[in-house]
Formats: C-alpha cells, sequence, structure tokens
C-alpha cells in the first residue's frame, strides 16, 4: 500500500526513483509524486518536486518534458494507494513544509493527525491537501528550523506521531541525504557501491543491488553519500539494521514478452511450486523450516491451530485446514485476519498460529499476529517475502520461493502458499508422529510431481480462454458468474470467484455446492455460467456423485455448467456443457491443479472486457493499512 523510493548516489537520482516506482507501483497507483534535492556547482542547493494524479505515466510524461542538464543528488518518489482524500494533484505525495525547506513521503495512517492538525493550524499554517501525511511535512519543517539536522528532526517528529508510518523526507539545503522512519509499515535499505537506496520492498531496487538491510520497529534510517548509513531508534539510541542478501532475480521483475505481469507469472507457476518444495526434507526425512525459534516439543504440545489471513492467501489457508485436520487430527480454524483479534479467539502456548501472507506486510495480518503473540500462542508464518515484518516477528517461518509477484492479483504465489502449507501440515504430522516417514514420502512424492502436472494443465488454456471470449462476447453472458466446489473444491470456487471479481469487476460468487440449494440457487437464470470444480471420482467417489448432483439441479434451472473435472471424467463429461480436463491427483493436492484454469479464465475474460489486468481499479498488492 503505496510505494516509497529513496536514493543517494552517481546514478540519474530521476530515473532510479520513477525506476523503482515503477517496481513499486502494484502497491498503489492513484497517484505519483517525486522531490529532488539539486546542487548546483555555484549556488544554493535546492528542491523541486512534481506530482499527478492517476498512474505513474502521467508523472514520467511531465518529468520527460523537463531539462535534465543538471542531474539531482538526491531524491524521494512515491506511489499512492488513497486512504486520507481522494486521488487527486494536491493529495498526492511529496508535501511541503510550510517554509518549503522539507519535502515528505508516506506510506501508512498517522492516526493522531487530526489533533495534529487543529495544532499546526492554530500556529497559523495553511494546509494545502486532505492528507494525514501533510502534518508529518510541517512538523518536520518545524523541527528542522530548530538546528537544521534532519534525522534529529525526525526522531522528534516520530515522537509525536500514532499509528502507521514509513516516512522519507529529504530537506532543499541538504542535498547528499535522504531519512527515513519506519513504524508498523515495511522499509528496507538497498546497500550498494557508494549508493544507498530506501524502499518499500526491495523490488524497487535489486537491478542495482542485492544486498539489503532489514530495519526494526520503530527505527530510522539516514542514507547520506559520505557516510553511508546509519540507524538509530525512535528514542535517538544508536540502533543496526540486519543485513541480507536478497535472490531474487532481476528478470522477475520484468514482463519476459508476456502481454501481462499476470501473464507470466501464471506461467511461472510449475517452477514456483518445484523451487518451493525444492531442498524441504533433509537427509533423515524431516521437512525443514527456514526459521525456527520454537522446539519439537512445543510443536508435540499444540492441540489447535488457527490459520490466519487475508485475501488469496486466507483461500490458501481454507485448504490447508482440510490438510492438516487429516494429517494430523490436531483441529484447525481458518479466520480472516482482519476478524481475528476483534473476536478475541481463545489462543493459549498449545495453540499454533499460522500467519499466511505473500507480502509479509498485510497490516490485518500482522495485527492478528501480534495479538496471537499477546496471548502466548506460537506463530508460524508462510511468507513470499525474506527481510518482511511477518516472518520477522514469527517464532518460526517457512518461505514461499514464488520470486516477485508483480500483478495485484495474485497467482503462483497462491500455489507456492499451497505448497508451503501442505509442507506444514506434514511437518506437524511427522514431529507428533502421527504419520511415518513412509506415508509422508508417498504424500512427497504427489507433491514433487506437481510441477509437472500444473505444467500440463497450463499447456491446455486455450478451451477455457475460448469460453472466457465468448462469455464475454455474448449480451450479458458473463454479468454474474457462480463457482462451486465442494471439500477442496470450495476454497478453489472462492478463489475463481475471487479472481474474476478483481480481473474483471463482475459480480462473481463462489459457494459450497452443498449449500446452493439453500438461497443461492435463486440467482440462477437461463444461461448463468457456473463453474464447478468436481473431485476426482476415484477415491472421494461420494463427493463426486453429490457435486454431479449439484450440476444436475443448477442446469435444470438454466445454467451452462463448466465443469473442472480430472482427465477422463466421462461421467462430469456428460452432464456438464463444457469440461476442462486437469491431470489425476489426489484430492487434497488437486487445488495446485484446478486453480490454474480458473486463472485463466478470469485474465482472458478481463482482457476481452479491456480491463487493466495487472493493476485493477481500486486494489493494492500489498495493504499496510487496517
Ligand atoms: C491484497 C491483495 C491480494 C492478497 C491480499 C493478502 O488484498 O490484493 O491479492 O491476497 O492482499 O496479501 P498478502 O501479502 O498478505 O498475502
Amino acid at each position: 500500500m503505496c510505494g516509497i523510493v529513496g536514493y543517494v548516489g552517481a546514478r540519474s537520482v530521476v530515473d532510479v526513483v520513477i525506476d523503482g516506482l515503477r517496481r513499486l507501483e502494484y502497491r498503489g497507483y492513484d497517484s505519483a509524486g517525486v522531490a529532488l534535492v539539486y546542487a548546483p556547482e555555484t549556488g544554493e542547493p535546492y528542491l523541486e518536486f512534481d506530482k499527478k494524479a492517476g498512474k505513474l505515466a502521467n508523472l514520467e510524461a511531465v518529468l520527460d518534458g523537463q531539462d535534465r542538464s543538471l542531474e539531482a543528488a538526491c531524491g524521494i518518489g512515491h506511489t499512492r494507494w488513497a486512504t486520507h482524500g481522494v486521488p487527486s494533484d494536491r493529495n498526492a505525495h511529496p508535501h511541503l513544509s510550510a517554509d518549503g525547506r522539507i519535502s515528505l513521503i508516506h506510506n501508512g495512517i498517522i492516526e493522531n493527525f487530526g489533533q495534529l492538525r487543529v495544532e499546526l493550524e492554530a500556529s497559523g499554517i495553511e494546509f494545502l491537501s486532505d492528507t494525514d501525511t501533510e502534518v508529518a511535512a510541517h512538523l518536520l519543517g518545524r523541527e528542522y528550523a530548530v538546528d537544521g539536522d534532519l534525522t534529529e528532526a525526525m526522531t522528534r517528529v516520530c515522537a509525536r506521531l500514532e499509528g502507521a508510518f514509513t516516512l522519507l523526507a529529504v530537506a532543499a539545503d541538504d542535498p547528499d541525504t535522504v531519512v527515513g522512519a519506519r513504524r508498523n509499515s515495511p522499509l528496507v535499505v538497498g546497500l550498494g557501491d557508494g549508493e544507498y537506496f530506501l524502499a518499500s520492498d526491495v523490488a524497487a531496487f535489486i537491478a542495482y543491488t542485492t544486498e539489503a538491510i532489514e530495519l526494526g520497529q520503530d527505527q530510522i534510517v539516514t542514507i547520506n553519500r559520505e557516510n553511508g548509513i546509519t540507524v538509530r531508534g525512535f528514542d535517538g539510541q544508536p540502533s543496526e539494521g540486519k543485513p541480507f542478501s536478497v535472490d531474487w532475480d532481476i528478470a522477475a521483475a520484468e514482463k519476459g514478452g508476456f502481454e501481462t505481469f499476470m501473464a507470466k507469472e501464471i506461467h511461472e507457476q510449475p517452477q514456483a511450486v518445484a523451487d518451493t518444495l525444492r531442498g524441504r526434507i533433509d537427509e533423515t526425512g524431516q521437512i525443514v523450516l527456514d526459521e525456527v525459534r520454537m522446539s519439537d516439543q512445543d510443536f508435540r504440545d499444540i492441540d489447535k491451530v488457527f490459520i490466519v489471513a487475508c485475501g488469496t492467501s486466507y483461500h490458501a489457508g481454507l485448504v490447508t485446514k482440510y490438510a492438516i485436520e487429516h494429517w494430523t487430527r490436531i483441529p484447525c480454524e481458518v479466520e480472516l485476519a482482519s476478524e481475528f483479534r476483534y473476536r478475541d479467539p481463545v489462543l493459549d502456548r498449545s495453540t499454533l498460529v499460522v500467519v499466511i501472507s505473500q507480502s509479509g506486510e498485510t497490516m490485518d495480518t500482522l495485527m492478528a499476529l501480534r495479538h496471537a503473540k499477546d496471548q502466548k500462542a506460537r506463530v508460524l508464518a508462510i511468507s513470499n517475502t525474506v527481510g518482511s515484518t511477518i516472518p520477522r516477528e514469527s517464532d518460526a517461518v517457512l518461505y514461499t520461493r514464488a520470486g516477485i509477484e508483480v500483478a495485484v492479483a495474485s497467482t503462483k504465489a497462491f500455489l507456492t502458499q499451497l505448497a508451503a502449507c501442505y509442507l506444514v501440515g506434514l511437518h506437524l504430522a511427522q514431529v507428533r508422529g502421527i504419520k511415518y516417514a513412509d506415508e509422508v514420502s508417498a504424500i512427497l512424492d504427489e507433491l514433487v510431481a506437481a510441477p509437472g502436472k500444473i505444467a500440463k494443465v497450463i499447456e491446455n488454456l486455450e478451451p477455457i480462454r475460448q469460453m472466457a471470449r465468448d462469455l464475454a462476447a455474448a449480451e450479458d453472458g458473463a454479468a454474474r458468474v457462480l463457482f462451486i466446489g465442494r471439500h477442496v473444491g470450495y476454497p478453489v470456487a472462492l478463489e475463481g470467484a475471487l479472481k474474476l471479481k478483481e480481473l474483471a469487476y463482475l459480480h462473481a460468487e463462489g459457494f459450497a455446492a452443498g449449500e446452493l440449494k439453500h438461497g443461492p440457487i435463486s440467482l440462477i437464470e437461463d444461461g448463468t455460467p457456473v463453474v464447478a470444480i468436481v473431485p476426482s471420482p476415484r477415491g472421494r467417489s461420494l463427493l463426486h456423485d453429490k457435486i454431479i448432483s449439484n450440476i444436475q439441479e443448477v442446469k435444470a434451472r438454466g445454467a451452462k455448467v463448466i465443469a473442472i473435472c480430472e482427465e477422463g471424467d466421462a461421467i462430469t463429461a456428460s452432464h456438464a456443457d463444457f469440461t476442462v480436463e486437469t491431470p489425476a491427483s489426489p484430492t487434497l493436492l488437486a487445488p495446485l491443479l484446478t486453480t490454474v484454469p480458473l486463472q485463466e479464465f478470469a485474465i482472458e475474460l478481463a482482457m476481452a472486457l479491456g480491463r487493466d489486468i495487472d493493476q485493477p481499479r481500486n486494489l493494492a498488492k500489498s495493504v499496510t493499512v487496517e
């Protein structure tokens, strides 16, 4: 939610900042802005800024028309997902102090901004925007005027702010310095050769360096051309960040010949799942987590599991519940992170809370994690982002290895979350002695075979694309699309509907197929498309029979049924209007395959409707506000 970049170094500052914003634009794209500080050979240093409502391209068009004969010495840039104030030029960041000497950008929400604004207005300051951010710019300007030290001024300002914020600031008369601060919002430092980066996440600077420093909570960082990086706490005491290396490949941040990032990321799924599984089993057959700050005995003591997440990650959690309960016989509940702590769930030392977050920064999930820890529960994180807050604050971590996911609608992150969740379920079963090594390795063999099967599904996507195009072309053909499933097919139905809502802006709903007759079936009209996720007819034939009945129920009321079923499933083929076949798989692992056609269905339908695939309206990829 909001992308932030800062840079000090010898490269073209405006190019580095804009390039960083381009890579962070998935975090928000309501407006964009930059502030650049120039140090001419003669005369005083000075600050210039530009900001524009809408996508980054609008800002770039303004910058392209400017004279670049003098390169800036340092700069900051911002891409916004609006919280306070509509997306507009005046609400776009950066914001300036009253004297115009300080320029500041912000990600998060300053909760006490109302009271601070009243105080500042009473002192004669005139506000130029509706944002909460502007109070921080004015406060910083006032403090900077005291001693001309940007780091000291930022320290004093942070002591007055409440809420969640990452702030970056530059001063007109200090062209070699960018100061950043973070509380409950992400900020990482990139360490180059004589050049330094600040950013919401590493994607902004991996084209230049893979060496990074992770900052802790309530820290202030100063990057200076001469002095490098210094870190201190909000209390003013010297502190340190934690160095780490980034193994994301810059190629992952490019479209690589695909029309959209999402299309590319769908195609990367076999590799991403294979990478996530690779090397996760040691020579004794035990599953290896990345960071474990809890003992095997702690795992054995667990008597209840909660899975907590948002959006697509929540759907991965819903699938995992079936696997964990089946493999470990431990009760498992799945909760939306935004509801978790308000419900006051019953948690104690023997509860394991699994938090799933691609970004590792989702505020709802982070707050749920902290609530769980306050109640003494153990927390295990599944995340795609090394150096992010959620893994850092958890007791154990398993990283997915999806690489950078740029498209706002999540695809490869979801499949890798499933793979990681299956590993966690097997780990629990192993540590608690519920499954023997050979039973675990039989499931692992199936998991290891999954990437090859996902690749087969991807090779065979043209029929579902054609169905999507036909629906888009038919008058009112896709006004409403329903998705139904049973068992693990139910969360897959929810995920299919979410993808379609996110991308195509259509009314799409996912239902447990058995629940349809209790109300939602009244939505069906002549020609309503219903996508049915059909379980394998082998092994779970009862489930299969039941969903065939549900297909008949909707067809009897005029629905047009598209069934996602196992290859060779002649019964489903005889009932559905269209079928898309996926390779045979154990029921619990089938979501790794059945989700993929639904992703393609959504992207193709949305493209046919002319939607923005990678940056759907109103959304952001990393939601760092509650
Ligand atoms: C946002 C994104 C979703 C994502 C959700 C959770 O809403 O638009 O695609 O699933 O956040 O994100 P996380 O990073 O915690 O997995």
